[in-house]
């Protein structure tokens, strides 16, 4: 981490994962476990079906927030099978996870499509944790910073600079994600600094110094400190092994340890 502190973000993509009743037992583990530790933001983002009986198990719980995995733009209307920003709060939702590159792959997702979501989560007050990441062939012929810079500009042009505090990126090499191929430490950090140097460019420095740069891509127990420890990689978007509160616990405490050392050292 660097000079400037930011807050780790440790957040859980449970994907197509989970119902109701399972998401409930796994909060109820979750939160005996987190006790009151507050130094890391957790952050549980269940399927649709879950976010009610997840919102409800973390009553009064102030150590971890909800987030969606997707939303769509319009207010209303007849979009079937859809969900709103508006309905997503309605649930106690702080989160939602945006340009995901399954959503890209699967479900066709453009730049342009994943912009109108980021500003109306925005103006929703939702946090948009906006996914970049490059493909291997991409990563081969050399593309991948034209790809991922690509993707963050279009993907946050018209958001204003004062609303960045809120906002989450990240990068999730897509040759990285469900493969058990984790980045190096550091691939991860020269494109976390590439995008902190996008940001810088396109906002200002000071707001690109806030910006919480997640990285993902089977993060796990034991490879996630020396991502943790990057100057630029502000904690992580964990698939996998947010499923289990042993393995999502261990992730969260990484980042604990590590904050814990970090102002040991000040
Ligand atoms: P993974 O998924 O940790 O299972 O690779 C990460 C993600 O897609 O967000």
């Amino acid at each position: 981490m660097s000079s400037y502190h930011r807050k780790y973000i440790v957040a859980g993509n449970w994907k197509m994962n989970k119902n109701a009743v399972e998401a409930k037992q796994f909060i109820e583990e979750l939160v005996v476990e987190l006790g009151t530790q507050s130094d890391v933001g957790v952050v549980v983002c269940p399927p649709f079906t879950a976010l009610e009986s997840v919102a409800r198990a973390l009553e009064g719980s102030h150590y971890c927030a909800v987030g969606a995995q997707n939303m769509h733009p319009e207010p209303s209307g007849a979009y079937t099978g859809e969900v709103s920003a508006e309905m997503l709060r309605h649930l106690f939702v702080s989160y939602v996870i945006l340009g995901h590159s399954e959503r890209r792959a699967y479900f066709g997702e453009t730049d342009d499509f994943i912009r109108q979501k980021v500003l109306v989560a925005l103006e929703n007050n939702l946090k948009p944790i906006l996914c970049v990441g490059e493909t291997l062939e991409q990563r081969d012929a050399g593309h991948m910073f034209d790809v991922v810079g690509h993707q963050l500009r279009e993907g946050m042009r018209g958001v204003d600079a004062s609303q960045l505090e809120s906002f989450v990126l990240a990068y999730e090499p897509v040759w990285a994600i469900g493969t058990g191929r984790t980045a190096t430490p550091e691939q991860a950090q020269e494109m976390h600094a590439f995008l902190r140097k996008q940001l810088a460019g396109q906002f200002s420095e000071d707001v690109a110094q806030k910006v919480r740069i997640l990285y993902g891509g089977s993060a796990k127990p034991d490879n996630v400190e020396q991502l943790f420890r990057q100057e630029d990689v502000d904690g992580g978007l964990v698939g996998g092994a947010s499923l289990e509160v042993r393995s999502f616990m261990k992730i969260i405490e990484v980042a604990h340890q590590l904050t814990e050392q970090e102002f040991a050292t000040v």
